[in-house]
């Protein structure tokens, strides 16, 4: 880990570059710097890169002493529990949660296709309405689509304004009725950036009876988190964009909750005891763990929460900030088409060059060393809010600097000369 990260001191002065500190914690930006060109990385939204920090957890994990958890008996199955467990509890407490209501699934999607599943199947009826938001990606509407097509229930939607901000008059109608059941809401768009008053939403949500999801895949990424003070009932997020491995996610709730749903999927880990009759249930969190759950990827996962917090979220959230005005300015001078002005300063930008398609911009801008995703961004409805087929898309994380918001640019004017001739 970086010793006093972000700090240099010169001529008796400290100078902070944060960014440019941290960036070398990652060995996968820092290889890339040292081919023929620069990358500037800047989809940090689609999936984040990883500290070595992280490797190291892993590595440590599969090199051993190694061992399947929760089975055996010896000594390493006993260790690798216990750093399991203790994984858990670091997440707990990032997400300001009880440890007992922490399940690890495979992502943020599988955690929300567990609430629909269990939750929803066991609470919601013909008749009864979930609450989503305009700004939704796939993954907080697909599993309540497939619920609807099961068990009969209504989806309604919240609108957004011309800005991309949620209509909070619109989510009060939609709650008048006492109908909803639960409000599935993202705690900051994966494509504008927005980020909905989610507080207000909870208590008007539980106002009208309605439980609360809280999608924070791309909330999370940028502070820690209070799911006691947000008053959510369910908060999901994913290991990969928070600096943490691939196939590891997060379903945060209480236990009382949790042990009064069904489970969603059988096997080994998840019982209590089982006869070819009746098998009965482990309590929460285990009941939702069913099968080896990805115990090196929670180890991954923990390794990074303690990463982002040794460097100290102050000074991320201080220079994320400072970088998201850079991109905005930059973008702003650039004349692109820009989409969701209530996402302004949030490190996650969604525009389109003017008589461009965006993949085209994007290849050209591929060519230039430059990372940014390009079309629907897995939120096909929002793209139709917008009216666009797909837009560009650039996303910062703690190692943005601003050369990469330069080389971005660059690349900008490049697509642009190429594209228009
Ligand atoms: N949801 C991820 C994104 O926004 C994959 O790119």
């Amino acid at each position: 880990m970086t010793p006093q990260a972000g700090v240099k001191k010169q001529g008796g002065r400290l100078v902070s570059r944060m960014g440019d500190v941290w960036r070398q914690d990652f060995q996968s930006l820092m290889r890339a710097d040292g081919g023929a060109a620069r990358l500037a990385f800047l989809d940090n939204a689609a999936s984040a890169h990883k500290p070595e920090a992280v490797l190291e957890a892993i590595a440590n994990a599969l090199e051993g002493p190694y061992a399947n958890i929760h089975r055996g008996l010896y000594r390493n199955s006993a260790e690798m529990t216990r750093r399991y467990e203790e994984a858990r509890q670091v997440v707990a407490e990032f997400l300001g949660a009880p440890v007992g209501g922490i399940v690890f699934t495979r992502n943020a999607t599988e955690a929300v296709n567990l609430v629909a599943a269990s939750w929803g199947r066991a609470n919601l009826k013909a008749g009864d309405a979930v609450l989503l938001s305009e700004l939704e990606h796939h993954a907080n509407i697909v599993p309540w689509q497939l619920l609807r097509d099961a068990v009969g229930i209504e989806i309604r939607v919240a609108g957004i304004d011309e800005h991309g901000a949620l209509d909070m008059a619109d989510v009060e109608a939609h709650l008048a009725d006492g109908n909803v059941g639960l409000v599935a809401l993202t705690q900051m768009s994966n494509v504008l950036g927005v980020q909905p008053d989610v507080a207000k939403v909870v208590k008007l949500a539980h106002l009208a009876g309605a439980k609360v999801l809280v999608d924070g895949s791309q909330g999370a990424v940028h502070g820690p988190q209070n799911m006691k003070q947000l008053g959510a009932d369910f908060y999901v997020c994913t290991g990969h964009k928070l600096y943490g491995p691939t196939g590891i996610g997060v379903l945060a709730s209480t236990p009382e909750l949790l042990n009064a749903m069904p489970p969603y999927q059988g096997g080994g880990d998840m019982i209590e005891s089982v006869t070819w009759d009746k098998t009965t249930y482990a309590p929460a969190p285990a009941r939702f763990e069913a099968g080896t759950p990805a115990f090196v990827e929670a180890m991954g996962l923990a390794a990074a929460i303690q990463y982002v917090q040794g460097l100290g979220w102050k000074d991320i959230q201080k220079h994320e900030s400072e970088m998201a005005t850079y991109l905005d300015n930059a973008l702003d001078a650039a004349m692109v088409l820009r989409y969701g002005m209530a996402g302004r300063g949030h490190g996650i930008a969604a525009f389109n060059v003017p008589k461009c398609h965006p993949h085209d911009v994007a290849t050209v801008l591929d060519q230039h060393n430059v990372a940014v995703r390009s079309g629907h961004h897995c939120a096909m409805p929002l793209m139709a809010k917008l009216g666009i087929d797909g837009c560009l898309r650039a996303s910062i994380g703690l190692y943005t600097v601003k050369e990469d918001i330069d080389q971005l640019v660059e690349g900008l004017h490049k697509a642009a000369k190429l594209l228009r001739r």
